[in-house]
C-alpha cells in the first residue's frame, strides 16, 4: 500500500476528505511529497486543480475511504465529519482516521469512541498555521490520541508540517488549539486596544508598534511569561516587588484613561474586575500572576 518516492521513502496513499482552503492545501502537500492522494468533497469541482496535479477524485465517500490506509478529514466541524463518514459503512474498519477539524475536547473524545466502534484507529489533530504554510517543515501540527497510530504515521504526517505529539488523551490537540488561539486573540486585542488608546492622541499604529513591541518582548514575554511559568505550577506569587493591589491601581487608570480619551473601555474594565475578584479572594498582597487562581475556576456570578 505504499509508493516509492524519489527520496527513497515509501509514500503511504492518503485520502483527503474536505477540500475547503485547508483540506485543499493538505491534499496539495501530500501530492507534492509523492503520496498517492485520493480526494473527496461535497462540492466535487473543488477537486479540479488537485486532479490536474495528479490526485484521484473519488466519486463517493466509500470510494475515498477504501482507497488507502489513512483518511484525513478536514471539514467545517465534527458534526459534518460524522455526517459525511456515516455514509462510509464498515469501510473504515482497519484504517486510520486523522481528524483535523476544529472542535471541542468533548467532541474529540466522542470521536475516538465513534471510530473505535467502526474498527478504525484514530488520531485527533489541530493545524496551527494558515493554508499557505501547509507543507512547510516548520509549520506546527498538533496531535493527540493513540501513540501507536501516531508513531506508525509520523512520517506521512510530516508531509504537511511538523507533527508534534501531545499525549494519549485525544482531547489535548483541540484543547491546545483553543488555548493557543485564546492567547493569540487576547494578545491581538491588547495591542489593538492600546493602539486605539494612543491613536486618540494622533499617534500612528506604526509609531506605537516601534515602542510597544520592542518593550513587550523582553519585559513581558521573556522576563515574566517564560520565567514565571514554573512559579504558576507551584502557585507561588510573592508580592515583594509589586502587589495585585498596586496592579489594580494601574488597571483603574487604564480604564479611566480609555473613558477620558473616548475609546472603548470594556476590555480594561473586564481585566480590572478579574483583579478585583482575586483581591476579594485574598490575593491582594500577592503579585499580579495570582489572577491565575481566578482563571482556573469556572466563572462566578458577581455578588449581588
Ligand atoms: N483555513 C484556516 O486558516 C484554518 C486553520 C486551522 C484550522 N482550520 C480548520 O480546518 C477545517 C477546515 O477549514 P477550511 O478553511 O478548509 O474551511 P471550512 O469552511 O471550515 O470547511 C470547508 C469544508 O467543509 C465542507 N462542508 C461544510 N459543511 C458541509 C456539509 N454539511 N456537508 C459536507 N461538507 C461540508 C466544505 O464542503 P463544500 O466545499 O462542499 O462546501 C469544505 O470541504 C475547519 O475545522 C477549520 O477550523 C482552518
Amino acid at each position: 500500500m505504499t509508493n516509492q518516492h524519489s527520496s527513497g521513502y515509501d509514500r503511504t496513499p492518503v485520502s483527503v476528505i474536505g477540500l475547503g482552503p485547508m483540506g485543499a492545501a493538505l491534499a496539495a502537500a501530500f501530492l507534492d511529497h509523492g503520496h498517492p492522494t485520493t480526494v473527496w468533497n461535497r462540492s466535487p469541482q473543488k477537486a479540479d486543480d488537485l486532479v490536474a496535479k495528479g490526485a484521484h477524485r473519488a466519486s463517493t465517500v466509500i470510494e475515498a475511504v477504501s482507497a488507502g490506509p489513512m483518511i484525513i478529514v478536514c471539514v467545517k466541524d465534527y458534526e459534518t465529519m460524522h455526517e459525511i463518514l456515516g455514509a462510509a459503512g464498515d469501510t473504515l474498519n482497519g484504517r486510520v482516521l486523522v481528524n483535523l477539524n476544529s472542535g471541542t475536547p468533548s467532541q474529540a473524545r466522542a470521536a475516538v469512541g465513534w471510530a473505535t466502534e467502526r474498527g478504525a484507529g484514530y488520531l485527533d489533530g489541530a493545524i496551527m498555521v494558515p493554508p499557505p504554510l501547509v507543507g512547510h517543515p516548520g509549520s506546527v501540527f498538533l496531535y493527540s490520541g493513540s501513540p501507536g497510530v501516531f508513531d506508525q504515521h509520523r512520517q506521512t504526517l510530516a508531509s504537511v508540517g511538523d507533527p508534534r505529539y501531545l499525549g494519549s488523551d485525544p482531547s489535548l490537540a483541540v484543547l491546545y488549539n483553543a488555548a493557543l488561539l485564546d492567547m493569540m486573540y487576547a494578545t491581538m486585542n491588547g495591542f489593538l486596544h492600546a493602539t486605539a488608546l494612543v491613536g486618540s492622541a494622533n499617534v500612528s499604529a506604526v509609531e506605537f508598534a516601534e515602542h510597544a513591541l520592542g518593550w513587550f518582548m523582553p519585559t513581558v514575554v521573556d522576563s515574566v511569561l517564560a520565567e514565571q511559568a514554573p512559579e504558576l505550577d507551584k502557585g507561588n506569587y510573592p508580592g515583594d516587588l509589586g502587589t495585585l493591589e498596586m496592579n489594580l491601581n494601574a488597571l483603574e487608570h487604564i480604564t479611566q484613561a480609555s473613558v477620558e480619551q473616548g475609546v472603548h473601555s470594556d476590555q480594561p474594565r473586564l481585566m480590572k474586575e478579574i483583579a478585583e475578584r482575586a483581591i476579594t479572594d485574598g490575593y491582594g498582597g500577592k503579585n499580579y500572576l495570582a489572577v491565575f487562581e481566578i482563571f482556573k475556576q469556572a466563572t462566578r456570578e458577581p455578588p449581588t
